[in-house]
C-alpha cells in the first residue's frame, strides 16, 4: 500500500493474446457472478490457470502468444476484401475483425487484503467480458468509453495463490464507419484505495470571475465510503502550479459520510494573479485532495486543470480568455501507421506535435471520446478539443455513456465542447430532437461551463433539433450557414464542425483509380467537399462560423473514398497516416501560421516530358511570388490573400525555385530539384532520446536519397529493417493508401520517396541501433538513446519541430 493510500498503476504488460474463440459457458451454481473459483482444484499446488467456468479456456494451450497493451490485433491479419460485408469491409480498410482473448496472471500482496482493488479499462474494442479468478465481472458494449470493476472480493491475495484475468473481446460489430482495430488497445490500470476515498472521477473544479488579480475555484469533491459505518473525515484541498509545484492556495473542511455511500464536499477558493491555459501558454494547476480520518491519511487524490474562460459569441465566434480565437481545427480518428488504433503515449504526443507544427489550434476526436491519454497531453502541450460522443441515444446505456465521458473529462481545460453527435439520421426530426434535448439537459447538468452542440449535416431547420443544443454544428453545410443558419436565426451559435474532406494522395499529381490514388491537385474530392481554402475563407468572412474543423488532419485506415479495393485507406489527410506532409499541409500552414511560407509543388522528376507544360503550383503567404527555373526568371507574381498561384512551366530537369518577398523583401524561398536514381537511406528520428519504460517510442523517418542528398520522390524501393540494443521495432508504415504490405513487419517499401518505422524502447536503458539496408543502396544506421530518466524532459523534447522540411 501506498504512503499516500492510493496506489495506481498501468497494468499493460505480461498480458496473452489468443486468437478467435473459446466457448466459455456461464457458471449455473454461484449464479453468473460466478463463485466457483474455490471450489476449482490446485493442479501441482497451483490454482487452475482460469478457473472452472474457464476451464475450456485453459485447454486451448497453444495459440497463446505474450503481448503488451495497447494492443491492436488487426495488424496481424491480411487485407481482404471480404463479400459478405459488402461496403463494411472498405469502412474498415479489408482488415477483418473478430474474437480474441487475453488473459493475464499476477499475485497480490497479501497487505492488499480489505482494501478496493478496482481493475480500470481506457478503452477496449467491441463487446468485452472480464472475468478475474473464474468470475465473471462484467460486460461492455461500447469500445471508446472507460470503465472500472471492483474485483476485491474475488482476488486471491498473498498464499492464497495468483489471480487471472481473462477478458473476452468481440469486436465483430462495428460502432463506426471508419478502422477501430480489435483488442484491448488503450491502457488497464489497477488501483488499489482505502475503503474511505475520492470517487473515481470525483473531483470538479471550474474557474469563475477571471480578472488579472484573480479568479475564484470552486472545488467539488466526492467522498465515498465503502463501510457500513458512518464515517468522520477531513478534506485538505491544495492547490498548487502543475511545473514548479508553488502552492497557491489550500482549503480544510470537516464532515462526515453516510454509510456504504458518498458526500459531495464544495469548496470555494481565490487564486491570485492566476496564469490562464491556452494552447501557446498550456498552463496548468493541480489540486491535490487529501482524505483523513482521525488525523491518518487515507487517500491522496490529484487532479490536473486550467484556468481559462471560454464563449462562443453569435458575432465574434469563439472567445479565448477574452479575446476572439479563431478555431483552427481538425478532426481525427485514433489510428496511425504501424500501431493501428493501440497508440502509444508518445505517439499520440506525436500527432500532437504534428498538428501544431502545422498551426493546428484544435483537436475534434471523431466521432467518439477520446483516450485520457490524449487528453492529457492536449492539457499539456496545448490544444483545444472538441470531445465527441459516439451516439444519438437517450436510453439508459446512451446516457450512461454520455456521462461517463462528460464525467471523465470536464476537469480537462483543454476540452472547449461536447459534441453530442455526428451526422446522426434522426437530425431534423421532432423525436431526434427529443433525444437530443434529453442529452443535451444531462450533460448541461453534469457541466455548465461548457456549451454542448451536434455536428449535422442535415435538418438544421426543422424538427426544433437544431435548438436542442448550444451551439450547431455544420458539417460541410456552413457554406449555406448564411442562407440556412444565420438569416433565419440571427442569434444562433454556429460552429464548422467539419469541412473540406479534400482527397490527396502525397507525392501523387494524377488521379490513378486503378492504383487508389488521388490527385495532389485536388481533382477527385468527394461532392460534400470542398477545398481546406475553401473552408477557411468562409470562416475568415464569417467569424460567426467560429472556427473549422477540417476532416481530417491525417489519412486513416478504412473509408477509402473515392475508391474501394485495392485502396484501403482514406485520402482526406493534410498529412498522410505516417504524418508525412501532404502539399495541402503547407497550404494550410501558410494561413494558419505568421511565418513566411513558400511552398512549391509538384517535385520536379518529370523523364520523357521535357517541354510538356506542366501545372506549377505555389502556396505561401508571402505579397509576391518569384518563379524561377534554372536561373531564368518566370515573372514576379501578386499572391491574393488565401488563395494560391498557378503556372504552366514547360518541364526542364534542374531547378525550379520559388522566392517569396513581404514588403519587397525576400522572406521564404523553397526549390524543387530534379532527383538522381536512388541511391542511399537517409534516417531521421523525431528524437534521439526516448525514456526506458517500455513505452515510449521514437518515429524514424526514412527517405531515399539521391547520390547528392535530395529525396527521389518516386521511390518506392524496400528498405529491411534490424533494430538492436535497448528496444524494438514496433511497426512500419509508407502512407500509401493502397499498400496491403504488413505494418508489422521488419521491411516496408518507400511511398514516393519515404517510409516510417517507430521504435519502441525496452525498460532498460541503453541505445537502440537501428540499421536500415535495400538491395542496391547505401544502409544507414541511427541510434536512439533510451534513458532510464528520460521522462522529465521527454515532452519538451516532444513539442520541438526539427526537420520536417525535408518532407517537402
Ligand atoms: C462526413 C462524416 C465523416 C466522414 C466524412 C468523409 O460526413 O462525418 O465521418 O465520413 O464525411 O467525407
Amino acid at each position: 500500500m501506498s504512503a499516500s493510500g492510493r496506489s495506481r498503476g498501468d497494468f499493460d504488460q505480461g498480458w496473452l493474446f489468443h486468437k478467435g474463440d473459446i466457448p466459455i459457458p456461464y457458471a449455473v451454481k454461484g449464479g453468473m457472478t460466478g463463485g466457483l473459483t474455490d471450489c476449482a482444484q490446485r493442479e501441482e499446488g497451483e490454482w487452475l490457470d482460469i478457473a472452472y467456468v474457464n476451464k475450456e479456456a485453459q485447454q486451448v494451450q497453444d495459440g497463446w502468444s505474450p503481448v503488451r497493451l495497447p494492443h491492436d490485433w488487426c495488424l496481424d491479419e491480411q487485407y481482404v476484401n471480404d463479400p459478405e460485408l459488402g461496403s463494411r469491409a472498405g469502412s474498415h480498410g479489408y482488415l477483418p475483425t473478430g474474437i480474441g482473448f487475453y488473459r493475464k496472471r499476477f499475485a497480490m500482496p497479501a497487505g492488499e487484503h480489505g482494501r478496493t482493488i478496482a481493475l480500470q479499462f481506457d478503452g477496449v474494442t467491441g463487446r468485452s467480458t472480464v472475468w478475474v479468478n473464474g468470475h465473471l465481472i462484467g460486460e461492455r458494449f461500447g469500445g471508446y468509453t472507460s470503465f472500472s470493476y471492483d474485483i476485491s472480493d474475488v482476488l486471491r491475495y498473498g498464499t492464497e495463490g495468483d489471480n487471472v484475468i481473462l477478458v473476452k473481446v468481440d469486436a465483430t460489430d462495428f460502432e463506426g464507419w471508419w478502422y477501430e482495430g480489435s483488442g484491448i488497445y488503450r491502457h488497464v490500470w489497477l488501483q488499489s484505495t482505502n475503503s474511505l476515498q475520492v470517487a473515481d472521477s470525483g473531483t470538479f473544479i471550474t474557474a469563475s470571475n477571471l480578472s488579472d488579480e484573480q479568479a475564484t475555484l470552486r472545488i467539488e469533491t466526492r467522498i465515498s465510503n465503502k463501510e457500513e459505518l458512518e464515517r468522520p473525515f477531513e478534506l485538505r484541498t491544495f492547490i498548487k502550479e502543475s511545473e514548479s509545484g508553488r502552492e497557491v492556495g489550500a482549503l480544510v473542511m470537516q464532515s462526515k459520510v453516510v454509510d456504504i455511500g458518498e458526500k459531495v464536499i464544495e469548496q470555494e477558493l481565490i487564486v491570485e494573479t492566476p496564469r490562464l491555459w491556452s494552447p501557446e501558454q498550456p498552463f496548468l494547476y493541480i489540486a491535490i485532495s487529501e482524505v483523513y480520518e482521525n488525523n491518518q491519511l487515507l487517500d491522496r487524490y490529484e487532479t490536473t486543470f486550467g484556468i481559462r474562460s471560454l464563449l462562443f459569441d453569435a458575432d465574434r465566434g469563439f472567445v479565448l480568455n477574452g479575446s476572439p480565437y479563431p478555431i483552427k481545427g481538425t478532426s481525427n480518428h485514433q489510428d496511425f501507421a504501424g500501431v493501428g488504433v493501440a497508440m502509444p503515449d508518445a505517439l499520440i504526443a506525436y500527432k500532437l506535435k504534428l498538428l501544431k507544427e502545422m498551426g493546428c489550434n484544435a483537436y475534434r476526436s471523431a466521432h467518439h471520446p477520446p483516450s485520457p491519454a490524449l487528453l492529457d497531453l492536449c492539457d499539456r502541450m496545448g490544444m483545444l478539443v472538441m470531445n465527441e460522443n459516439r451516439k444519438l441515444d437517450s436510453s439508459s446505456r446512451g446516457l450512461e455513456e454520455l456521462s461517463r465521458m462528460v464525467i471523465r473529462d470536464r476537469n480537462h481545460p483543454s476540452v472547449i465542447l461536447w459534441s453530442l453527435e455526428n451526422e446522426e439520421v434522426l437530425e431534423g426530426t421532432v423525436m431526434g430532437a427529443r433525444i437530443l434535448r434529453t442529452m443535451s439537459k444531462l450533460t448541461r447538468k453534469l457541466d455548465p461551463t461548457r456549451p454542448t452542440m451536434a455536428a449535422m449535416n442535415h435538418g438544421w431547420s426543422s424538427g426544433g433539433y437544431a435548438e436542442a443544443v448550444d451551439i450547431v454544428g455544420y458539417n460541410y453545410g456552413h457554406r449555406g450557414a448564411d442562407l440556412d443558419g444565420r438569416s433565419k436565426n440571427p442569434d444562433r451559435l454556429i460552429i464548422g464542425s467539419e469541412s473540406a474532406s479534400f482527397t490527396t494522395t502525397r507525392g501523387i499529381y494524377e488521379d490513378d483509380p486503378v492504383k487508389g490514388y488521388c490527385s495532389a491537385y485536388g481533382t477527385s474530392i468527394p461532392s460534400w467537399g470542398c477545398s481546406p481554402e475553401r473552408s477557411w475563407s468562409d470562416v475568415i468572412q464569417h467569424p460567426f462560423l467560429t472556427g473549422v474543423f477540417l476532416w481530417t488532419g491525417f489519412d486513416y485506415r478504412g473509408e477509402p473514398t473515392p475508391y474501394e479495393w485495392p485502396c484501403i485507406g482514406s485520402h482526406f489527410g493534410m498529412m498522410d497516416s505516417c504524418g508525412f506532409p501532404k502539399d495541402i499541409y503547407y497550404f494550410m500552414r501558410a494561413l494558419w501560421r505568421d511565418e513566411p511560407l513558400v511552398h512549391l509543388l509538384p517535385h520536379w522528376n518529370w523523364p520523357g516530358r521535357e517541354g510538356e507544360p506542366i501545372r506549377v503550383m505555389v502556396y505561401t503567404n508571402c505579397d509576391m511570388i518569384e518563379l524561377i527555373l534554372n536561373g531564368r526568371s518566370l515573372g514576379l507574381r501578386q499572391v491574393q490573400p488565401m488563395s494560391s498561384l498557378e503556372w504552366q512551366v514547360p518541364y526542364e530537369p534542374g531547378e525550379l525555385k520559388a522566392i517569396g518577398r513581404n514588403q519587397g523583401e525576400v522572406a521564404a524561398e523553397t526549390e524543387r530539384i530534379t532527383s538522381g536514381k536512388p541511391h542511399a537511406i537517409f534516417l531521421e528520428a523525431d528524437r534521439l532520446l526516448i525514456a526506458a519504460d517500455g513505452a515510449d517510442i521514437a518515429a524514424i523517418r526514412v527517405s531515399i536519397v539521391d547520390m547528392r542528398g535530395y529525396v527521389v520522390p518516386y521511390a518506392d524501393t524496400e528498405v529491411s529493417f534490424c533494430v538492436e540494443g535497448a528496444g524494438l521495432l514496433l511497426g512500419v508504415g509508407n502512407g500509401n493508401p493502397s499498400s496491403h504490405e504488413s505494418d508489422r513487419a521488419s521491411s516496408r517499401r518507400a511511398f514516393n520517396g519515404h517510409a516510417l518505422a517507430l521504435v519502441q524502447a525496452g525498460s532498460e536503458g541503453g541505445g537502440i541501433t537501428v540499421k536500415a539496408a535495400a538491395a542496391g543502396l547505401l544502409p544507414a544506421v541511427l541510434t536512439v538513446e533510451a534513458h532510464p530518466a528520460a521522462g522529465a524532459f521527454m515532452e519538451e523534447a516532444a513539442l520541438l519541430g526539427e526537420g520536417e522540411e525535408r518532407y517537402v
